[in-house]
């Protein structure tokens, strides 16, 4: 017999918008991420337009990527977009020097990046080089890609086959500049910051919204500083955290082979996100109290030991029922602080490390994240509603973690999603949920996420292990409303108020 809680959902509490941002992606030139993964040249015999793989873009737009970020990551601290550009024959070529030290061709540039995102119907995000390029780099780039008169780069790009500029929304100034960006401090990458800043222009109508480079894991300082110096440049500021298994950069742990006490353990690291968002959120606070500056997670995610086998430089893992529900628990710990994170990128989303899509030649896999992120659709810029109940606790040995995480939203046309995740391995929880300010609900729909076993995956012979299935175990009755949770699950209730339309 499941244990009954109780869960209240508020739609008369003032609230926020959850941005669909927060359900961005990361897509940097690393292993097999943008080559193969993504693009494949139009000459490929994999069914593709324009270069772009088709099966791969058909999965991306059916989970409604709203922006992808790109060329990287550390790559990007060294990417020269002009090599990039004109005939794909006469691209000077570079050594990828983070990841596996492979020859880039720059076949794949500025160009294919627009028209891939054309594609998906995403926004995209360009991140550019301040660890090794120059301001008048970016400064052309940006010039490059937006601007409607005649000038050396608009000529430049109409020579290369666009006529007209594209409209380019989100901007970042740099990524880990701390790190692999230029090993810099703080205070020197605030002052390279407002150079950069300084020359990033609008032009032709395009209004550019620039991300300064954020801090990683628990560095407050890093924002302190940032927010002291730069906010006033910047619409917003990234956060980097990955979820390693075993808190070890070192060994990190296997994708596949693990256990309860490693599930467990994972589970519970991943729920410092919480920590993270709060604590910078504070420090954001104190400079800017209105929460008009996005915090943006760029990049976010299980990142284990690659595959046997593979190249290590390339950073490929599968991917298991256990990552689509650490996905579910940091999707409700940034739809809970929506209103200070409006962006949020995961790494990354084909074929390196916590990946929707992995691919074999002309095969391709939904993973179990895959699902996870269609199932929170659900949310995309809805309106967030306060969602009250105490969680029981996951026990392991002598340790406890909340089992249940929650995020319920009310749509434009009235509709009030409930995704919830029972992290639990074995106990199955159930909740009887009252929706406050609710004049008569009536169930629509449900599906579920599980598997047979915590690490269950899809692979390319079997696809669909871990996949969603419509669920039946919640009842309306009485006026009364009840769901149960069946353990390691995820669940997205559709619920509508039919007073509300
Ligand atoms: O996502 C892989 C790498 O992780 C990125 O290139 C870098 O920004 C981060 O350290």
């Amino acid at each position: 017999m499941p244990n009954m809680q109780k869960m209240i959902i508020s739609q008369d509490t003032p609230s926020f918008k959850i941005d669909k941002n927060i359900y961005g992606h990361f897509s940097e030139h690393l292993g097999r991420c943008i080559y193969e993964g993504m693009f494949v040249g139009a000459n490929s015999e994999i069914p593709n337009i324009n270069g772009m793989r088709t099966d791969v873009v058909n999965a991306l737009k059916a989970i409604k990527i709203p922006v992808l970020r790109w060329p990287g990551g550390c790559f990007a601290d060294e990417y020269h977009w002009a090599d990039g550009i004109g005939p794909k024959e006469k691209r000077k070529k570079m050594i990828n020097t983070h990841w596996g030290g492979v020859v880039e061709d720059n076949s794949f540039g500025t160009h294919e990046f627009l028209e891939l995102c054309r594609q998906i119907e995403c926004e995209p995000y360009i991140c550019g080089n301040v660890g090794s390029g120059t301001v008048r780099e970016m400064q052309e780039w940006v010039e490059y890609i937006t601007f409607d008169g005649l000038s050396p780069m608009s000529q430049l790009r109409q020579e290369n086959g666009q006529k007209d500029p594209w409209k380019i929304k989100y901007w970042g100034v740099g990524n880990e500049n701390w790190g692999c960006g230029g090993n810099m401090s703080a205070e020197y990458y605030a002052n390279e910051y407002k150079r950069y800043a300084t020359y990033i222009r609008n032009f032709s109508g395009n209004m550019i919204h620039k991300i300064a480079c954020g801090p990683s894991d628990a560095d407050y300082n890093w924002t302190e500083v940032l927010m002291r110096e730069v906010r006033y440049m910047m619409w917003g500021l990234s956060l980097h955290h990955y979820t390693l298994p075993t808190g070890n950069w070192g060994a990190k742990g296997s994708a596949t082979d693990f256990d309860e006490n490693s599930y467990f353990h994972t589970l519970k690291s991943t729920m410092k996100m919480d920590e993270l968002i709060t604590r910078h959120s504070t420090v954001m606070d104190k400079y800017d109290p209105g929460k008009a500056i996005a915090l943006a997670v760029d990049e976010w995610g299980i990142w284990t030991d690659c595959e046997p086998g593979t190249n290590p430089g390339f950073l490929y893992q599968q991917n298991s029922l256990r990552d689509a529900l650490l996905a579910a628990v940091n999707f409700d710990i940034f739809n809970k602080h929506a209103d200070r994170v409006k962006m949020a990128n995961i790494a990354q989303t084909a074929n390196v490390l916590q990946s929707v899509v992995l691919t074999d030649k002309e095969k391709m896999i939904l993973t179990p994240t895959y699902h996870a992120f269609k199932l929170y659709t659900a949310h995309h810029d809805s309106i967030y509603l306060p969602v009250y109940f105490k969680s029981p606790d996951y026990c392991f040995e002598n340790e406890r973690i909340p089992a249940v995480s929650c995020t319920a939203s009310k749509s434009s046309s009235g509709e009030i999603n409930i995704t919830i995740t029972n992290i639990d391995s074995e106990n199955e929880y159930e909740f009887e949920i009252e929706i406050r300010g609710a004049a008569s609900i009536n169930s629509v729909s449900s599906e579920i996420l599980t598997a047979d076993k915590i690490n269950s995956v899809n692979t390319f012979e079997k696809l669909d292990t871990v996949t969603t299935q419509t669920y039946d175990g919640f009842t309306v009755k009485d006026g009364v409303f009840t769901v149960k949770l069946a353990p390691k699950s995820l669940v997205l209730i559709k619920l509508c108020d039919k007073a509300a339309k």
